[in-house]
């Protein structure tokens, strides 16, 4: 049955009530781009091959962020409306089964909503069934008109609706499934007989009706799911229902979340059960976590890995790395990209690594910055100690053995060596190899001058 659909999506308007130079399919919410939402949607219902995005404001970017999915692309050269676009479609797309038209903006509506249109369609003698829904506020939506046996008999747009049609609260959604041969044959007849001088796919209904078609509405109870964004106020009220729709699906799979209505997690994020996610935290881009980790309040994690019972303190924002079991990281600890923090390590305070791997069972707990560095197991990195990785034009690396200690304080002037076992005295300037079992020590001998007070205040 699905090998019949075929799937049209409208993407190519710039959206001038975003004021945005950016395309308003490009916008995100709920972590992702509109259209990708879309797009990922459309792909529960049928084959890539079969769904086609009308491009137009911003293609390549659009099609950049969508080829990995395999969609096909049209191009709408000069955005006339929405009957415009389908029309741009006409020419590659099946002649025959049955179109299903969705609109970019519209991020949603669900699968499962969209295959109980589809088959209230086929197994209809409709021309065309659509989805509509009551809003308290239609303000700027197409209004429903009916004919006295409850089909559809027009679509009025808001800008050209007269006062009693404005009063209608039932609204289209802009998700439409249409006989393929039926959609054809009207598409042409669409004039742009309106003030924006427009094609309005929705015109097609009248059409319809007139040439003795059938179109029926689906009405949906969920008004949230047909939301079209416009604006950036109605782009926050999307998000937060992704977001609100995300979290409530974490709970229900095991995750305690605290204050959920502060929590941003994006939708591919993975959490194991039993965590707890603190207050105002943020989980971003794909990150994973494990088992009984623990994620403290407002801290942020993008594109990163946690292996079981992993703390992350309060305030501790990290990137592009992974922290094995048993890890604890934070409060007030920055993880920049290429991070490997092996079990049971601990990373402390106002501790900052970028492109380190640190060693199981390690610590470095306060103040300390590690960048290109190879820290072996059991380290002890003490309060202070900085890496200086940059020479001013390249970045060297740092390499710290099983076992070793540094003292509090340390510089360790990179490329540099410090062997199993070693201790760095604290204060040190390290500048040279420390082998396996040395003291390195790098600072100047302190001096103690016996009654130097009593002599200074003499003079
Ligand atoms: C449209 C419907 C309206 C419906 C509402 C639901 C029409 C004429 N009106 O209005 O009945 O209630 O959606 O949200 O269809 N697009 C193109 N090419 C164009 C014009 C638009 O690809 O030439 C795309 C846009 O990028 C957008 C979508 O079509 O993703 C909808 O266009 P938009 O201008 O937002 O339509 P609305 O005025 O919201
Ligand atoms: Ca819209």
């Amino acid at each position: 049955m699905e090998s019949q659909l075929t799937i049209l999506i409208l993407a190519a308007g710039l959206g001038t009530r975003m004021r945005s130079t950016r395309a308003k399919v490009l916008h995100r919410a709920g972590g992702r781009a509109l259209i990708e939402h879309v797009v990922n949607t459309a792909r529960e219902l049928t084959t890539p091959d079969r769904i086609s995005v009308v491009v137009g404001h911003q293609a390549d970017e659009v099609k950049r962020l969508l080829e990995p999915a395999g969609v096909r692309f049209v191009h709408q050269e000069e955005q006339k409306g929405t009957g415009h676009a389908v029309l741009a479609c006409r020419d590659s797309a099946p002649a025959e089964g049955h179109v299903l038209i969705l609109y970019g903006d519209c991020p949603l509506i669900a699968p499962s909503t969209l295959r109980r249109l589809y088959e209230t369609q086929a197994a209809s003698a409709a021309a065309a069934t659509l989805i509509t829904t009551e809003l308290d506020d239609p303000t700027g939506y197409g209004r429903v008109l009916t004919n006295p046996d409850g089909s559809v008999s027009a679509i009025v747009e808001h800008r050209a609706a007269d006062s009693t049609q404005l009063a209608i609260r039932q609204i289209n959604s802009g998700i439409y499934c249409f006989v393929a041969d039926a959609l054809w044959r009207h598409l042409s007849e669409i004039r742009p007989d309106n003030p924006a001088a427009e094609y309005y796919l929705t015109d097609i209904v009248a059409l319809l009706n007139e040439a003795g078609q059938h179109v029926q509405a689906l009405p949906v109870a969920d008004p949230a799911e047909v939301l079209g964004i416009n604006n950036r106020v109605e782009l926050a009220e999307v998000d937060r229902i992704f977001r609100a729709r995300k979290v409530r699906q974490v709970m229900l799979d095991g995750v305690t979340v605290e204050r959920p209505e502060t929590v941003t997690i994006d939708a591919d994020v993975h959490i194991g059960r039993d965590t707890v996610i603190g207050p105002f935290a943020q989980l971003l881009a794909g990150t994973r976590i494990g088992e009984q980790c623990r994620v403290g309040a407002c801290s942020i994690l993008t594109q990163t890995e946690l292996g079981d019972a992993v703390e992350i303190g309060p305030f501790t924002v990290v990137a592009d790395s992974r922290i094995d079991s048993g890890g604890v990281v934070g409060p007030f600890a920055r993880l920049r990209p290429g991070n490997e923090i092996a079990a049971g390590a601990r990373i402390g305070n106002f501790v900052e690594l970028k492109k380190t791997r640190f060693g199981a069972g390690s610590k470095a707990n306060h103040l300390t910055y590690l960048g290109d560095t190879e820290v072996g197991a059991g380290v002890n990195i003490g309060a202070g100690s900085i890496t200086c990785n940059y020479d001013g034009s390249r970045k060297h690396a740092t390499r710290i053995g099983d076992g070793a200690f540094v003292g509090s304080n340390s510089t360790l002037v990179a490329p540099v060596e410090v062997g199993e076992g070693a201790y760095l005295a604290a204060g040190s300037v390290i500048t040279d190899a420390v082998p396996s079992g040395a003291l390195g020590l790098g600072r100047a001998r302190q001096l103690v001058k016996e009654g130097w007070v009593d002599r200074k205040k003499g003079q």
